[in-house]
């Protein structure tokens, strides 16, 4: 059995996860309508992952002998100033995120529920390969400033992203 505060702090998570999906999806969309397909298909692949995040929460969930309980999803922005703009939102994003896992750890903790910490520390792992990635990003588009060819190039780039393996308790 799950125990009830639990249960209700994996379902907050499920529906953050399904919010992250659903704005890099947003910028996915974004990154299309500036003609930046390389930016578009790394968000799409971002976006994919977050899913993915929210489904092994759900299944979890499940797992535990709880509900998973599906809520609204809040309408993510869908405008953007500049390409940085858009990476420094995902950073900011992502930062609230690890935050969110790292209050689920310490309820884990102060519940003495070892499974539940122990589901979470893959979690905790890709938080920080996720913020990680995004500050290189951020980086290099300091870096590269209003220089269109550098744009031209980091979209490329991005382009080549590679969709990760399924983590094994996804599956
Ligand atoms: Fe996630
Ligand atoms: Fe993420």
């Amino acid at each position: 059995m799950i125990n009830e505060k639990i249960e209700k702090a994996l379902n907050a998570q499920i529906n953050k996860e399904f919010f992250s999906s659903y704005l890099y999806l947003s910028m996915s969309s974004y990154f299309e309508s500036k003609n930046l397909t390389g930016m578009a298909a790394w968000m799409k692949i971002q976006a994919d992952e977050e899913h993915l995040h929210a489904m092994k929460f759900y299944a979890y969930v499940i797992q535990k002998g709880g509900r998973a309980i599906l809520a609204s999803i809040e309408p993510p922005k869908s405008d953007w100033k500049s390409v940085l703009d858009v990476f420094e939102d995902t950073y900011t994003h992502e930062q609230f995120i690890t935050a969110s896992i790292d209050e689920l750890v310490n309820l884990s903790l102060e519940l003495k529920d070892h499974a539940t910490n122990n589901f979470l520390q893959w979690f905790v792992t890709e938080q920080v390969e996720e913020e990680a990635n995004v500050t290189k990003i951020i980086d290099d588009l300091k870096m590269i400033g209003d220089n269109s060819y550098g744009i031209f190039m980091l979209d490329r780039e991005l382009g080549t992203r590679q969709p990760a393996p399924p983590a094994p308790a996804a599956a």
